[in-house]
């Protein structure tokens, strides 16, 4: 029988809980550089970003979203997949701005609004960690596989997208 022991889910847990906070911090330095018009930083983090970013998605979305239909239901994973969706718009939209000559007040807007509507996905994906602590060991198992598959992978987000057809 399969089963959990506390430090594969601590280890799960922190390191989840860590690519969140990296992901919200990044954007909200993009947030920044983009208030200072520091079109530079804007692509220098737009690339940590992409590097991060891209196992996180991969994992989540060809195992974890998943197995957790079995809790919340298969709309709620279709929500999930939506919200990831929406975050390649947000990379498009810093993309542009950051290839622009000159970054207007309007651009400030617009990528603070888009980083804005981004940020509640990843803080709220980090409460996910209450609905695999009560999955089966088998199914956590596949969680805990795939995310260190993935990271020794090292799909970029853009990659990622690509191959989903984003
Ligand atoms: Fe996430």
């Amino acid at each position: 029988m399969t089963t959990t022991t506390q430090s594969d889910l601590q280890e799960f847990t922190e390191g989840f809980r860590n690519e969140h906070r990296a992901g919200r911090d990044t954007f909200l330095a993009i947030g920044q550089a983009l208030r200072v018009r520091d079109t530079a930083r804007i692509g220098e983090l737009m690339g940590q970003a992409n590097t991060l970013i891209g196992p996180h998605m991969q994992y989540e979305e060809e195992v974890m979203y998943p197995e957790l239909a079995v809790l919340f239901g298969d709309e709620y994973v279709q929500r999930m997949l939506a919200d990831h969706d929406r975050a390649f718009v947000v990379a498009s939209t810093l993309m542009e701005i950051a290839s622009k000559p000159e970054i207007t007040d309007a651009d400030i807007d617009a990528g603070n609004s888009a980083i804005q509507h981004l940020l509640p996905h990843v803080t709220d994906c980090d409460g996910l960690v209450l609905a695999v602590e009560v999955l089966p060991a088998d199914a956590q198992q596949r969680i805990f596989a795939a995310r260190h598959r993935a990271f020794e992978e090292g799909t970029t987000m853009m990659e990622w997208g690509a191959r989903r057809g984003r």
